[in-house]
């Protein structure tokens, strides 16, 4: 009989529970204890700190309660978040916290550790582990999706359905007023979500910063030639999609990078205006109105396709560890679940950080740029 750990760090993301669920099964079936870890690391030290007995963390198929919110584990792929929460105060890359973490892990006796992580996260307990000797099974999450060697990431499917049914929404509106609107999503550094949703929402212009990393004169100029060519064919709405990690005009990270192309495209459009553009004087300038969708990007009812790949991932993690394997992460490729050494994923986790850029699907990507300038 095995004992195993599964924890969740970093931001949260629509799947976390579904990976918990499918781990928790897999393992109970083999007759293994798990012990939920509650806000990343920061159990460890709980349990050092005899703020808690492993007694209490321990996760069983069926009768575990969340009070007032669930009672057994066979709705949980449904729920958004992460019953054992997502966020860790101590940073272990201080060696004070890492000592306690470390100490910590080793009083559960734990056999193997599930970790559901995004890049960050993964740098981190990888740390610890090589200095704690622990085992580790990654399971990849983010709506980001820019962790390597996987083509999706738990989070990502259910992210890209809300920024698409967002741009839906927005669609009835921007016809009736003949605006351009502008939506503003997450992603970090990458623009796989911008890129995934803004072509199955429809939208005439997506500016993701492995693209357009900047907000110049001839991006804005390019976007506004793109608006009067749909004017120029009748239609005079239109749906913008901005990744947050695009920059500003003074090339400046901004939480409000939508509100700013919105501006920049009135402005300029208006001088198009002045100088005669033909296009852009039938109605003085384009009315341009932005909306930052935030957070709900990372909550909402998980799509199939991430209560799907939660499971597989969940599944798999544990087959690992009864099949004696040793830090692996599970990944996504060519449509089933594949594994890949962690000491073959960090090093390009850490290289993609020192460098200060985004890894990820890019492959895929490169075919979906192709598709949106088509
Ligand atoms: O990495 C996930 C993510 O949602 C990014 O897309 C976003 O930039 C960031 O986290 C937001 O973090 P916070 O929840 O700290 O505002």
């Amino acid at each position: 009989m095995k004992k195993i750990g599964i924890l969740t760090s970093g931001g949260d993301c629509p799947g976390l529970n579904a990976v918990i669920r499918a781990v928790v099964k897999s393992a109970t079936r083999r007759g293994w204890d798990v012990y939920g870890i509650p806000r990343g690391t920061d159990g460890f030290i709980q349990i050092y700190n005899g703020q808690c007995q492993p007694a209490d963390l321990k996760l069983r198929e069926h009768g575990y309660d969340i009070p007032g919110v669930v009672q057994g584990l066979d709705v949980l792929q449904f729920l958004s978040g992460s019953i054992l929460g997502s966020l860790s105060k101590g940073n272990p890359n201080e060696p004070a916290v890492a000592q306690q973490v470390l100490a910590g892990y080793a009083m559960l006796g734990l056999d193997a550790l599930v970790v559901v992580g995004g890049d960050g996260s993964l740098d981190i307990i990888c740390n610890l582990a090589a200095q704690g000797n622990w085992n580790v099974m990654a399971v990849p999450k983010t709506i980001d999706n820019d962790v390597p060697f996987t083509e999706q990431s738990v989070g990502f499917s259910t992210a890209v359905d809300t920024v698409t049914d967002a741009l839906y929404d927005l669609t009835f509106t921007a016809a009736s007023h003949d605006r351009v609107m502008v939506v503003q999503v997450m992603g970090r550094d990458a623009g796989h979500l911008g890129l995934n949703a803004g072509i199955a929402g429809g939208a005439d212009v997506i500016l993701i910063p492995e693209r357009a990393p900047q907000l110049t004169l001839a991006v804005i100029d390019a976007v506004c030639q793109h608006l009067a060519k749909i004017r120029s064919e009748g239609r005079l709405f239109a749906l913008m999609v901005v990744a947050e990690g695009v920059r500003s005009p003074g090339g400046t990270l901004e939480r409000n990078i939508g509100e700013i192309l919105a501006q920049e495209v009135y402005d300029h459009s208006r001088n198009l205006c002045k100088a005669g553009h033909a296009a852009f004087c039938a109605m003085e300038a384009v009315d341009t109105r932005s909306t930052v969708l935030g957070h709900i990007q990372r909550s909402g009812t998980p799509s199939a396709f991430d209560r799907l790949l939660a499971t597989s991932y969940g599944t798999k993690a544990v087959e690992l560890i009864a099949a004696g394997q040793r830090n692996q992460m599970v990944v996504w490729q060519g449509g089933q679940v594949q594994v890949k050494a962690l000491e073959e994923v960090l090093p390009v986790i850490r290289q993609c950080h020192q460098d200060n850029r985004c890894a990820g699907p890019v492959t895929s990507d490169s075919a979906l740029v192709q598709v949106a300038q088509a």
